[in-house]
């Protein structure tokens, strides 16, 4: 007898005419169902609650804290020329996340421009002149691949099968260094005086249905095998734990303005950068680029990837419970709006990129819109806009937005819009 097999997906929409009408919660709503006026109600009441939907129904419960220390070799840091002679430094080092012997190790690669001052001690706020900026963000292929620079070292975790990039029995080789560097526009950053900072997403969560006994949630005393609860993380759980570890060692550096870490993420990196930005408030801004289905874009909108096929192919991303509302995401009790409406107070920007059709770029607008009531409550501005705007335009002031020309990508053009949305909304404490 044939063994069975699973129904056929159903192809996507994108057809605008059939997406229907998108009736979502109200982010602004607390645990009795009433919908807070004020600032302080949204800290207090309506925010956990909606943090706690998020845990409960998408991404798994948030994990603790747990010290981080530098491995062997301690912390690399070299003077480096980049292109066109801009002088930086290179920081490379090896952190221990958490302790114990399933603890896993994860190599770090900061860039800063030369002349970010290495005060003694932090200013009263924490940050002050001469520290800088720096934008965090988790990456696809090893740190290695994301810029040219020989000096950086080559890493040896297990990696995707991907030729392109130079990966042989999953493993990287000379031939990957710098394939992704098109994403990660170190001179045109530095030059503007930020530091950029990275990590390979492998090294806390290999990305593949299988990763979970060789992931951070080993060492946390997770189950990683059989029925797992409904509420349990995934990988971006796991990545955007990752992170706030990261975070944690960032801020003792004394080039960095602990106040001004951006976190920043691209595609299934970029849903993680928003859910590390919803559990970790440290984060200074939180910048979403082509995240899509179970980042920035809403699940209620048939339109492009849905939560059926993103839960089939990537099981191991969500909470289990998540796969649950595979054609049912319209009994969400949230969507992906309230996860955007977590980072309020702070400055939020989210870009689509106008052929990435299977994130579905309108889904996320949308998402930005109906988010900002969060950012009212405080005095601020959220995105007030009817329709998206122009492609390559950039609009909003604290909620900032744009749909790039051309595909599914993270590129100069966007990071262009994220350094000015950032110069403007997290200045340097005077
Ligand atoms: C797939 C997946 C998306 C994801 C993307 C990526 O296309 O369906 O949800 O964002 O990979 O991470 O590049």
């Amino acid at each position: 007898m044939a063994a069975h097999a699973a129904p056929p997906l159903p192809a996507p929409n994108y057809d605008e005419s059939a997406v229907g009408e998108v009736v979502l919660p109200d982010p602004l709503r607390g645990p009795d169902g009433t919908v807070v006026t004020t600032a302080d109600a949204w800290r207090r009441v309506a925010r956990p609650h909606q943090l706690a939907l998020l845990e409960t129904h998408v991404y798994g419960r948030r994990l603790p804290p747990r010290p981080v220390t530098v491995a062997d070799g301690g912390v690399e840091e070299v003077a480096v020329s980049l292109a066109g002679g801009l002088p930086a430094t290179r920081v490379q080092a090896r952190l221990r996340l958490g302790d114990g012997p399933n603890a896993r190790l994860v190599d770090v690669l900061l860039y800063l421009p030369r002349g970010a001052t290495r005060a003694a001690s932090p200013g009263p706020a924490g940050g002050g002149p001469g520290r800088v900026p720096v934008f965090l963000e988790l990456n696809f292929r090893g740190n290695h691949a994301q810029h040219g620079d020989p000096g950086i070292r080559l890493s040896t975790s297990w990696m995707p099968k991907d030729d392109a990039a130079g990966i042989v029995d999953h493993r990287a080789t000379e031939a990957s260094r710098g394939v992704n560097a098109r994403r990660w526009p170190v001179e045109a950053l530095v030059g503007r005086g930020f530091g950029m900072a990275t990590a390979y997403c492998g090294d806390i969560f290999p990305d593949r249905a299988d990763g979970r006994p060789d992931s951070v949630l080993v060492s946390l005393g997770r189950p990683v095998d059989g029925a797992l609860p409904p509420d349990e993380p995934g990988a971006i759980g796991a990545w955007a734990w990752g992170l706030s570890r990261i975070l944690d060692w960032l801020v003792t550096l004394p080039e960095v303005d602990p106040a001004r870490v951006a976190v920043v993420g691209h595609s299934r990196l970029g849903k993680t950068a928003l859910w590390a930005g919803a559990c970790d408030e440290r984060f200074a801004m939180v910048v979403s680029n082509n995240s899509g289905c179970g980042g920035a874009a809403l699940s209620r909108r048939n339109f492009g990837e849905t939560v059926a096929v993103i839960t089939e192919r990537f099981p191991h991303w969500f909470c289990p419970a998540f796969a649950g509302y595979a054609g049912r995401e319209r009994e969400l009790p949230c969507d992906q709006h309230t996860l955007l409406a977590m980072a309020a107070p702070r400055p939020l920007y989210v870009s689509s990129a106008t052929e990435d059709l299977w994130a579905d770029p309108r889904g996320e607008f949308l998402a930005a819109v109906a988010a900002s009531p969060a950012w009212r409550l405080f005095g601020l501005e959220g995105l007030d806009a009817a329709v998206p705007p122009r492609p390559d335009e950039s609009i909003g002031d604290r909620v900032g937005y744009h749909t790039r020309t051309g595909a599914h990508d993270i590129l100069l053009e966007d990071w262009t819009f994220f350094t000015d949305f950032a110069t403007r909304t997290i200045p340097a404490a005077r």
